[in-house]
């Protein structure tokens, strides 16, 4: 397949960062507003020590104020949960995100729960999730607006596509869904009771796997011509004994073969997930301060 129909997250993460520095240097300039973004992590996951360390250098490579809080694994959650009402009530913190998981004696609903809706960066929050259903602006969940803003980059107008969600988590499928209809999508969210799974991928113009199953969407479920987006980020041993390596929820090289456009692993949505992450902060700093959201 020709290279020009792989949707390179990378690049594409990289202009949206550019596009939130030049907010932020005019939020500065002409409302003397420098947007903050708390990341709050329990624990030493490592996984999750890389996002938190690559949140925090991105969100002062845009020109923000990062606040980074390092707490220990035993952390009570009543100790966590006064930690969040303290960023709740800063004035310079616009944006905060409590980085999942959180260790099995944290409630992580109840952590959610506590952000203030206006700061959840992440979406997370049920006043967030029952204003993307409904159409109000709401802060949206990272990935899957991530996962819109290509396909509209990629295909303009989505109105009366086919769209099939594979995965109906909180996080992706359950917002990927309210966003692809709120774009006049036709759309269906499967899971791991649909019946004839193949079947339902085929009919899609708009396929996005969300599964958490390494490759198992083969090239043969997917529409010549559709466009793929693929969230998965699955570890499996590599060829080289020992490695191991990455791959999504999408057969690649078979589906790439069949696709109009796809999104590869790594390098697709994985990078724009922290990029929208920092446009999201802007966006909260803008409601909060009653400034006119900028278009990024
Ligand atoms: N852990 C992995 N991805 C995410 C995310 O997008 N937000 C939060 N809060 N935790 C995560």
């Amino acid at each position: 397949m020709a290279s020009g129909n792989i949707i390179d997250g990378k690049a594409f993460a990289e202009n949206l960062r550019a596009r939130v520095a030049d907010a932020v240097t005019s939020l500065k300039q002409e409302h003397g507003v420098t947007p903050g973004l708390a990341v709050v992590l329990v624990g030493e996951d490592p996984a999750s020590q890389v996002y938190v360390r690559n949140k925090g250098k991105q969100t002062s490579a845009c020109g923000m104020e990062s606040f980074e809080h390092r707490l220990s694994v035993d952390t009570t959650q009543a100790a966590l949960l006064e930690l969040i009402a303290a960023l709740n009530a800063d004035d310079t913190v616009h944006g905060i995100l409590v980085q999942l998981p959180l260790p099995d004696h944290i409630e992580e609903q109840a952590v959610i729960d506590a952000v203030d809706p206006e700061k959840d960066v992440d979406g997370f929050h049920v006043i967030n999730t029952g204003r993307l259903a409904t159409g109000a602006a709401a802060m949206v969940p990272c990935t899957p607006l991530g996962c819109l803003m290509m396909l509209e980059d990629r295909l303009g107008d989505l109105s009366g596509l086919e769209a099939v969600i594979v995965g109906r988590s909180n996080i992706v499928g359950k917002p990927m869904a309210a966003l692809l209809m709120g774009a006049n999508c036709t759309v269906t969210v499967a899971h791991s009771r649909t019946r004839d799974l193949p079947g339902v991928c085929r009919r899609a113009d708009i396929l996005v796997a969300a599964v958490g199953r390494p490759e198992m969407i083969r090239g043969d479920w997917i529409k010549p011509g559709a466009t793929v987006i693929d969230v998965g980020i699955n570890r499996i041993p590599a060829a080289e004994k020992g490695k191991m390596r990455l791959v999504g929820d999408v057969a690649f090289d078979e589906a790439a073969a069949v696709a109009g456009a796809i999104t590869p692993v790594p390098g697709g949505v994985g990078p724009m997930t922290i990029a929208v992450l920092l446009r999201n902060t802007v966006i909260a700093a803008c409601r909060q301060k009653g400034i006119a959201e900028p278009v990024i």
